[in-house]
């Protein structure tokens, strides 16, 4: 059976006092607050007759069930059924839960109904030094294909061309490792980005260092450092169903003095990036439902791409063939 892993559900402000229903893995999920607020997550199938508990409401820490009223704990057992003689036997049913956790602003679930072993964090996420920013998209295409997006390089001078990057135009090398936990690489000879808010930050002639990282099946870390200055931004990928996806993004800076300036520039500038590239990848779904069997054609610079589509498979689906580790270094134009 596949680990389970725990995938972004909702950010701590979406879920309020009423219970939220969800779309989660293929499955409906109802996320509600019992006792103290702690956060639970429930298949949204009531154990009676089948309605779903996220039109209920929340009493006494249980959520109500709205055709009988019947309650179920934080646990999904089954609390109270309001109908039942006191003679009847306490009732032995409960809704279907899954490990939930809140931690640094997002409610957690497990992909299954076993806890996984670590705790789920963001990258240096209330660090010292570290201020950060949260974005959650909506994106009408598959789980690989946004991950797929987050490594390709390739094209950001195209698509996000001047707002990111110029065409590409400067020689470089990429540096890729494939291991079953995902997908590592790090450019060498990159030169600064050219967009608009990149030039912001810079000052001086210091170098880039540029790192993209996959962790399987869904997170996947950017980092760029200049010097001391470092920005690593952060997407977790949750699929609601087989053709569409949350994308939780955290964004943490470390620039010092510019911080007050990145935290108001960096929201409408990650927004304007994201919108392009969801217009992009819904399109891209479209096709890839219209021609599913074409072949497709890549280049050096696709290797990244082509090595998250084989950890990510290797992690999602039970059948596919485990990652055997490979390293291989790539040229192409940034
Ligand atoms: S269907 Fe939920 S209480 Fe009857
Ligand atoms: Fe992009």
């Amino acid at each position: 059976m596949a680990k389970p892993v725990w995938y972004p559900a909702a950010t701590s402000k979406e879920l309020g006092r009423a219970p939220l229903g969800i779309a989660f893995l293929g499955q409906r999920l109802v996320l509600f607050r019992g006792k103290g607020g702690v956060p639970s997550a429930l298949l949204d199938r009531c154990p009676h007759r089948g309605v779903s508990l996220s039109l209920g409401e929340v009493r006494d820490g249980d959520l109500a069930c709205p055709y009988h009223g019947w309650r179920f704990g934080t646990d999904g057992r089954c609390t109270l059924i309001p109908s039942a003689s006191n003679a009847e036997p306490k009732p032995k049913c409960a809704a279907t839960a899954f490990p939930c956790v809140e931690a640094q602003g997002t409610v957690w679930v497990s992909s299954t109904q076993e806890r996984p072993e670590q705790a789920p964090s963001w990258p240096r996420v209330g660090e010292p030094g570290y201020r950060d920013v949260e974005l959650l998209n909506r994106i009408e295409c598959p789980q690989l294909q946004v991950v797929q997006n987050f490594v390709d390089c390739a094209h950001t001078g195209i698509l996000h061309r001047g707002l990111f990057r110029g065409e590409p135009s400067k020689e470089i090398r990429a540096h890729v490792e494939l291991t079953p936990e995902g997908v590592a690489s790090e450019n060498f000879g990159e030169t600064n980005p050219t967009g608009l808010l990149v030039r912001l930050l810079q000052r001086g002639n210091g170098g880039v260092r540029h790192t993209d990282t996959f962790r399987a099946p869904h997170t996947v870390e950017v980092n760029y450092w200049w010097g001391e200055r470092h920005l690593v931004t952060t997407s977790i990928s949750t699929p609601e169903t087989a053709t569409t996806t949350r994308v939780y993004t955290r964004i943490a800076m470390k620039f010092g003095l510019l911080d007050p300036l990145l935290l108001i520039a960096i929201r409408p500038f990650t927004a304007r990036i994201f919108q392009q590239d969801k217009r992009i990848l819904e399109d891209q779904a479209r096709q890839l439902a219209r021609y599913p069997d074409a072949p497709r054609a890549s280049s050096a610079a696709d290797l990244p791409c082509l090595w998250v589509e084989e950890a990510h498979r290797a992690a999602t689906e039970p059948d596919a063939a485990p990652v055997s580790p490979r390293v291989k270094d790539v040229q192409y134009k940034l």
